[in-house]
Order: C-alpha cells, then sequence, then structure tokens
C-alpha cells in the first residue's frame, strides 16, 4: 500500500502537467506554432490560376500551373482565344477578379518597390513574366523557369492574381509595359503536388 500515494500524485501530474505546458507555448490556444505555420506554407509544391476571360472577352481562357523545382520555379500556360501576337502576361498584386475588366487585380506584383521591366532584368516586379504569344489559332503557350518567383516569403505569389493584356508588354514602359487593358484573370492557389 505505500506505492499509493505515489501512484496518486503521478496521475494527479498526468492530469494538470499537459494543460500547463500547452498554455506556456502557445499564448492563442493555437495548435500551430509560428514555426509550423512556416513549414506548412514550405510545403506548397505546385500552384495553379484558371484563367478566365473578362467582360468582352469571354472566349479567353486558360491554365497556369507552376511547380517548385530545385531552385526555380517552372511556369506552363496555355491559354486560348487570345487575338493572334504577344500579350502582356503578368503576377498581379490581388487574387482579385472580382471587377469583370480584372482591374481588382490591382497592379503588378511588385513587393521589392522597383520599376517594370522584363522576365529576363533585374530588378523587375516579381511579377513581370513578360509575353505570351498566340498563334493564328489564338492559342499560346508558355514555359519558362523563375527564380524570382515564390510560394512562401515576401515573394509569394500564392492568392495573388493571374492577368493576360490585350497588347504585348513593351517591357519598358512605366509601370505597365503598355499592355493595354486586361482580357483574362484569374488567381493562383495552391494545388495537388505530382
Ligand atoms: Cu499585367
Ligand atoms: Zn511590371
Amino acid at each position: 500500500m505505500k506505492g499509493r500515494p505515489m501512484k496518486r500524485l503521478a496521475l494527479l501530474m498526468l492530469l494538470v502537467i499537459p494543460p500547463l505546458a500547452c498554455k506556456a507555448t502557445s499564448p492563442n490556444h493555437s495548435t500551430m506554432t509560428q514555426d509550423d505555420q512556416k513549414n506548412a506554407m514550405a510545403d506548397v509544391k505546385k500552384a495553379v490560376a484558371v484563367l478566365h476571360g473578362t467582360n468582352g472577352n469571354e472566349d479567353v481562357h486558360g491554365v497556369v500551373w507552376f511547380t517548385q523545382k530545385e531552385g526555380y520555379i517552372e511556369v506552363k500556360a496555355e491559354v486560348k482565344g487570345l487575338a493572334p501576337g504577344k500579350h502582356g502576361f503578368h503576377i498581379h498584386e490581388w487574387g482579385d477578379c472580382s471587377s469583370g475588366d480584372g482591374k481588382s487585380a490591382g497592379g503588378h506584383f511588385n513587393p521589392e518597390g522597383v520599376h517594370h521591366a522584363g522576365p529576363e532584368e533585374k530588378p523587375r516586379h516579381v511579377g513581370d513574366l513578360g509575353n505570351l504569344e498566340a498563334n493564328d489559332q489564338g492559342v499560346a503557350t508558355l514555359s519558362l523557369e523563375d527564380k524570382i518567383l515564390s510560394f512562401s516569403g515576401p515573394h509569394s505569389i500564392i492568392g495573388r492574381g493571374m492577368i493576360v493584356h490585350a497588347d504585348a508588354d513593351d517591357l519598358t514602359s512605366q509601370p505597365t509595359g503598355n499592355a493595354g487593358g486586361r482580357v483574362a484573370c484569374g488567381v493562383i492557389g495552391i494545388a495537388k503536388p505530382d
């Protein structure tokens, strides 16, 4: 019978200590620490934007895939229903296509506050992906590798807007490359990894 009080104490400790420990490490009763949240974001391996035509451009539609590779993000796009020729192709600040003309997506995604440029230039807006080029059938495909885009941190493109323009991005005019109206808009979301 000597051991009983000790057993009781041990049982009491089991009941009492876990809630205390929990309170000590997470004052907001959140089950995720900041590190957990960072790791969850770093786990994004693939993202996708489904593009819909803006008002008056209902024939335009497409999909853009973003895949995390070793040291860069691979961008693959196919957009249909375009006028033949070049079309500015950018990630804009807001993942908001609600306005019907694409303007609710805001300006180019530019977390560094630098000038507009081409995709190969430094510095450039994070969102500056240059141009899509549609063939005579109005189909544009694009494949590029980019080291500036990211799925986490200040350059994260998750939740931002993907815009295709009516005209070519001249890669120099400020602040937008003089690419004209917005013919398609989509939101970049987290996709199921391969
Ligand atoms: Cu744009
Ligand atoms: Zn730009």
